[in-house]
């Protein structure tokens, strides 16, 4: 990508999100709620699409992991249990004098405050990120519940329901994805960091000395996810966590990062939670969440290796890496900028696009009307006939449709229609009847 698209990316996205219909700010009408982001027609697809990928590869395609798909309201015990009522805060300061808040943490000591000079800082105070309301119609202790704020606990509560009912041997995984929700200080940068957020999460239960192999093996797995699905390597990194940034669970843990335009972000974390959780909810619910391994006779309490995702992020990770621009002829021989997403197939929220060359002849119209129906049922199809041509070849580029499908005067006479290609933009002819055969080995390829 050249340096100048580079500059901008940020902003580029962002516009070409709402413009398309890809993510829109929440409210709009209402002025928009601060960090709340709605997503459109063409977002919905592609934010499903990367979930269903992960979901196929995770659960479908393993015999080793079964999905749930648990409740986002949890017994207020559980977040006991779990250490979140305890510990998941984050170190909160006030301005006494511009009234704004901020994470201590994050606060440079020679920030200026916007009411003139330096702030004027209170005590660092706890600030705990989950989200409280109340169940029913009584308000009172009793009646108070918290969103969850990640759905590894819907997990783990069900460890022993899920095991009983599917009889799984360890090492085997659960998976799950759902929405959280954290009340961060400091939410910012687009969907990335947002009170209300998707996750995907795999919590895969080990025997302890089975745990520090399962966590390097994970750890390789995911990041190679997100490179078959087509981010490119040179902006993907792991991390490695300081001991002083882990989780209060967790006894160790890789990030997956992504260099997004501002700079290296989280997209996943691998964390090795030990026996934490199912020992915590043990002792707190009174049942015993050990494993029978009916090979050795012997109870075992699993460790747990977690890979957690953020839908959000790997969703505009995709985005943003498969944004570009380079240079096309016009139709009147000019050399234009041409935006492109260069979305993997499996991505792409519109995967194939039906363009009768005119708009008005029936017969072109039929014939591609007709073509469209019958790919419905395969692929994701859109259908376009107003304008030039070319013109709806870049509409399509800029949405990253991998194929365009162009029903011409030809076509009625030898049922074949030209397939023009987003990344190389060459265009072939294609007999309608071997369409799917083409369509299915260029767009859903295995992984
Ligand atoms: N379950 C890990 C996290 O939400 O960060």
């Amino acid at each position: 990508m050249k340096e100048q698209v580079k500059e901008d990316l940020f902003d580029k996205v962002v516009a070409l999100c709402k413009r398309r219909g890809f993510v829109y700010p929440g409210s709009d009408i209402y002025g928009g709620l601060a960090n709340c982001w709605d997503y459109g027609p063409l977002g919905s697809q592609l934010k499903k699409n990367v979930k269903d990928m992960w979901w196929r590869n995770i659960v479908q395609e393993r015999d080793d992991i079964v999905g749930i798909d648990a409740a986002i309201f949890m017994h207020p015990r559980t977040w006991e249990a779990s250490g979140h009522l305890q510990k998941f805060s984050d170190p909160l300061v006030d301005c006494r004098k511009c009234n704004q808040r901020f994470r201590a943490d994050e606060l440079s000591e020679d920030a200026e405050c916007p009411a003139g000079g330096k702030h004027e800082l209170t005590e660092i105070r706890d600030f705990n990120l989950m989200f409280e309301t109340q169940m029913g119609v009584v308000k009172n202790e009793t009646s108070r519940v918290f969103l969850r704020p990640e759905t590894a606990q819907g997990i783990f509560v069900n460890f022993a329901n899920v095991q009983t009912s599917t009889r799984k041997k360890l090492p085997f995984g659960i998976a799950q994805i759902g929405k959280s929700f954290r009340n961060e200080i400091t939410p910012r940068r687009f969907t990335f960091r947002t009170r209300e957020f998707e996750q995907m999460e795999i919590e895969y239960f080990v025997k302890p000395e089975q745990a520090d192999e399962a966590f390097k093996s994970w750890v390789d797995t995911r990041f190679s996810w997100y490179k078959k699905l087509g981010i490119k390597e040179s902006n993907l990194r792991l991390r490695q966590h300081e001991q002083d940034e882990l989780a209060h669970y967790a006894k160790g843990c890789f990030d997956v990062e992504y260099l997004f335009p501002w700079g290296w972000g989280e997209l996943e974390g691998i964390a090795n939670r030990t026996d934490f959780d199912l020992r915590r909810h043990s002792e707190y619910s009174g049942k015993n969440l050990s494993f029978f391994d009916p090979d050795t006779n012997e109870h075992v309490m699993p460790w747990v290796i977690e890979p957690s995702g953020g839908v959000d992020r790997a969703t505009f990770a995709f985005l943003v890496d498969a944004y570009d621009e380079d240079t096309a002829v016009s139709a009147k021989g000019k050399e234009e900028v041409r935006v492109v997403l260069h979305l993997h197939p499996r991505l792409a929220p519109v995967q194939v696009a039906v363009l009768p060359l005119l708009r008005n002849k029936p017969q072109l119209i039929e014939k591609a009307k007709e073509l469209e129906k019958n790919l419905r049922k395969h692929y994701l199809v859109d259908y376009d006939d107003r304008g030039q041509i070319g013109k709806r070849y870049r509409r399509y580029d800029e949405i990253g449709t991998p194929f365009c499908l162009t029903v011409d005067f030809d076509t009625l006479e030898d049922d074949s229609v030209t397939v023009r290609d987003r990344d190389t933009m060459e265009q072939e002819r294609i007999k309608i009847s071997d369409l799917r055969h083409y369509l299915d080995e260029k767009l859903l390829m295995d992984m």
